[in-house]
């Protein structure tokens, strides 16, 4: 019995060292690694697992994405989507700035399409993920337009969209771009619209805090300033013109933030 409780710690110990070298080297050893390089382009910030399609489908299994946002997935999904629910959407244009894993866009297009939505555009600054969210997306074909377009430059008109979801986008950008992100997202909506943006947040617990302060520190070293200094809220409010409603979950970790262009 001890042996089997030994063997079975230290096989568990194993698979949790490889996983988290497996996600430290598609995600923060890619980015150190691409520092080195003198080129840099506009998705120089992208980790690998968003932009090579094998690793993408490895990756996007609702139980792994759920189970790295804390089994949080769903509810924080839900709050935009009762909000899409909740609203008459007839005739109108929703923007989805940036793909992410697991059910959100599926979730979010069905929610728009349902709510009266004419069009629904997908986004992303890497191809294959506008491929791999058009593979979840066939049954409302008719009503997406998927584009290639920087969320910190994008080609979409002003006042053009009536909502628009940044799902976690956030947290992955350099800190200059964040504020870039937000302008132009502020820029493309019409007045009147939504803007709902879901991130990780400062927790109200403090091993919760650790844990989380040393989960950025190693992988994702672009988050920890939402907590403060790149705090979302912060910076709309700075640039006035939005009323602001921050709902946070699990001992908030998370954010999902529902702002109204006046
Ligand atoms: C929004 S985050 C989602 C991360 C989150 N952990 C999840 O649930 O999948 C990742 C997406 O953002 C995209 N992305 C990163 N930088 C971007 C940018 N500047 N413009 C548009 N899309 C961007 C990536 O290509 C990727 O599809």
């Amino acid at each position: 019995m001890k042996t089997f409780a030994l063997t079975a710690f230290i096989a568990l110990t194993v698979f949790l060292f490889l996983t988290a070298l497996f996600f430290f080297v598609l995600t923060r050893g890619a980015l150190l690694l691409r520092s080195l390089s003198p080129q840099q382009d506009a998705a120089s910030h992208v980790y690998p697992i968003y932009s090579n399609m094998r690793l993408i489908k490895l990756v996007d299994y609702q139980p792994v994405i759920s189970a790295i946002l804390l089994f949080q997935y769903p509810r924080l999904v839900s709050r935009i989507v009762t909000e899409l629910q909740r609203n008459n959407l007839t005739g109108k244009k929703v923007l989805v700035t940036s793909c992410a894993f697991g059910n959100v866009i599926p979730r979010v297009v069905e929610a728009a399409v349902q709510s009266g939505a004419s069009e629904v555009l997908i986004s992303d600054i890497v191809n294959n993920e506008l491929l791999n969210a058009q593979g979840k997306l066939q049954s409302f074909e008719s009503k997406i337009r998927y584009i290639s377009d920087d969320a910190t430059a994008m080609r979409q008109p002003d006042a053009s969209a009536d909502v628009n979801v940044l799902f976690f986008l956030l947290h992955e950008l350099p800190h200059p771009l964040k504020a870039k992100a937000l302008n132009e997202a502020s820029r493309v909506l019409k007045s009147g619209g939504k803007l709902f943006i879901g991130e990780f947040h400062r927790p109200r617990i403090a091993i919760l805090r650790a844990f989380s302060w040393l989960y950025f520190k190693v992988f994702e070293p672009y988050g920890l300033a939402l907590w403060d200094k790149e705090d979302p809220v912060h910076y709309l409010q700075s640039i006035g013109d939005w009323s602001v409603v921050r709902n946070t979950y699990f001992f908030s970790n998370f954010q999902m933030i529902t702002a109204t262009k006046k």
